[in-house]
């Protein structure tokens, strides 16, 4: 029986071990992380990570071929095939900080790796890196005294949270680089047959080491970039009276650009986009190529221009000021069907809004307040360094609440803002939401998920993303 052990129970490592071991039966795979609150809870029935279709799969293979243990170095040492789903934070200080990825964690795993093992083994890199990641662990693990020889692999995941599981199932591609050698290709060939068990041959996809871990960061510098373009083209849409999803229509039915990821949005969140374009500009930089890590910085630049638009609109709207008012904010996840908060734009409106002296009221179906209150106490590029926390000053505490009901979060409220497009937002009761406002009752929405029209005719005044104004709205000073 072929063992497989993931170094990292996170959104990356635990979804794709429990499908790897749904789909193969005859592979025994174990999860192992140092945390042992994160074990416990894969471990119960209230599993760490909300994703939909995610607890069905693990409550079928959980006990059967799947295992979660903090006995990390047990599960390495037995192991054929290691996964690092480690997290790869952004350097916080030092040489890169603010761009380069941190690779501490990772750099621990291969160490202990390399102590713990006594036979030849396959490496795989699944959380993202920087390009040639693969070469400075292969050192560590390969400069060992006992004769044992490591293959390094990288495998990027491609899966985007809220589907994990339908994108694990259904793969565009898989990836896999290795080096050109015999062992490298005979260890290419190992993890092919692993996801040969349901992935279709010709979406399984070979390359060297490099160009796979290139590909992974160019990937979500592309699709980053789609949205940046899609949010640029959205603020002249406003000065205009163009319709950003009419836009956004017609060019995405070119079948050269393609209709998906044209959403224009209050920003991109999440863990990967800003970090991976980081780190690629920083490659950039370290190569001498200035104009490279300019041109991918701009699509950054644009997210946080975006993020801070919205802030600009609330406050100009509601008489240049928000100072007292009470503005309900619908969702803080980075996205809609999951609880993930890193990077969500979510945290730089609110802190906008509460550095204008707004009191905000916040629902998410699946985000708890204690998270809420941590992201909001941290710095950029904390979200993996926790030490550096700073608590929430006592005025903004007060001026902070969370609640678990929509229509609770927006009554007596100013304003209204939608900051994440859970689907539920659209069947809300926008009538009694309304009635129980202050007026004149005004809406945000920073996902494009309501009829503008309907929410006219109640009686709201309504803001959406790059179409065209409320004449309330048409003539406050200039948007920048
Ligand atoms: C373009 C648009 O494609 C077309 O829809 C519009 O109506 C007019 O402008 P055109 O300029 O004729 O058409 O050619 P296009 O195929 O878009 O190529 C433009 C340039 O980009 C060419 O120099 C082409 O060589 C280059 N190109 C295109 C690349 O360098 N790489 C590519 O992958 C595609
Ligand atoms: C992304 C990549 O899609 C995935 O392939 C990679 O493995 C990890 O990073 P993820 O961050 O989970 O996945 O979510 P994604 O669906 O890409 O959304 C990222 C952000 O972009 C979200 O905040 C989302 O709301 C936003 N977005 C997405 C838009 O604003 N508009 C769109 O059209 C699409
Ligand atoms: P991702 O989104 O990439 O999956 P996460 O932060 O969700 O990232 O998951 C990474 C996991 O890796 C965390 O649960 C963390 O505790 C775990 N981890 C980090 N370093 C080690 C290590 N040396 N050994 C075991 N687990 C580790």
């Amino acid at each position: 029986m072929v063992k497989i052990c993931c170094i990292g129970a996170g959104y990356v490592g635990g979804p794709t071990m429990a499908v790897i071991a749904l789909k193969c039966p005859s592979i025994e795979v174990v999860v192992v992380d140092i945390s042992v609150n994160r074990i416990n809870a894969w471990n119960s029935d209230q599993l760490p990570i909300y994703e939909p279709g995610l607890d069905d799969v693990v409550k079928e293979c959980r006990g059967r071929n799947l295992f979660f243990s903090t006995d990390v170095e047990k599960h390495v040492y037995e192991a054929d095939i290691i996964f690092v789903s480690v997290n790869t934070p952004t350097k916080t200080r030092g040489l890169g900080a603010g761009k380069a990825a941190d690779l501490t964690y990772w750099e621990s795993a291969a160490r202990m790796i390399a102590d713990v093992s006594k036979s030849d083994k396959i490496v795989v890199e699944k959380s993202t890196v920087p390009v040639r990641t693969a070469e400075a662990i292969e050192k560590i693990l390969n400069h060992n005294s006992k004769g044992i020889h490591f293959s390094i692999l990288s495998n990027p995941e491609f899966l985007a949270e809220g589907t994990a599981i339908q994108d694990l199932l259904n793969p565009d591609r898989v990836l896999i680089g290795g080096r050109e050698t015999p062992e490298g290709q005979k260890a290419v060939q190992a993890l092919k047959e692993v996801y040969a068990h349901w992935v279709p041959e010709d979406r399984i996809i070979t390359s060297n080491l490099w160009s796979a871990e290139l590909a992974k960061l160019v990937a979500n510098a592309f699709l980053a970039q789609r949205i940046s373009s899609v949010n640029a083209v959205s603020a002249l849409c406003e000065a205009t009276g163009a319709d950003v999803s009419q836009v956004a229509y017609s060019v995405g039915k070119d079948s050269r650009i393609g209709t998906k990821f044209l959403n224009a949005s209050v920003g991109f969140g999440g863990s990967c986009f800003q970090k991976d374009i980081l780190n690629l500009v920083y490659i950039c930089e370290c190569n001498g190529l200035a104009e490279v890590a300019n041109y991918w910085k701009q699509v950054i630049k644009i997210n946080d221009y975006q993020k801070n638009r919205f802030v600009n609109r609330v406050v100009s709207s509601m008489f240049n000021t928000v100072s007292q008012k009470k503005i309900a904010v619908l969702g803080f996840a980075f996205k809609k069907d999951t609880g993930d908060t890193r990077e969500t734009a979510a945290i730089d409106v609110c802190k906008g809004l509460l550095g204008d002296n707004a009191t905000i009221s916040i629902y998410d179906p699946q985000v708890t307040e204690d998270q809420i209150q941590r992201d909001l106490a941290m710095n950029k590029f904390d979200w993996d360094h926790p030490i550096h926390l700073q608590p929430l000053s006592p005025a903004s505490v007060k001026k902070l609440r969370v609640t678990w009901d929509a229509y609770e979060a927006a009554k007596e409220a100013h304003g209204v803002c939608i900051l994440t497009e859970w689907d539920e937002f659209k069947q809300l009761d926008y009538q009694r939401i309304y009635d129980n406002m202050q007026k004149p009752a005004f809406i945000f929405d920073g996902r494009n998920v309501i009829d503008p029209k309907k929410l006219r005719e109640i009686g709201f005044i309504v803001y959406s993303i790059g179409r065209p104004l409320d004449p309330w709205l048409e003539n406050l000073p200039a948007m920048s």
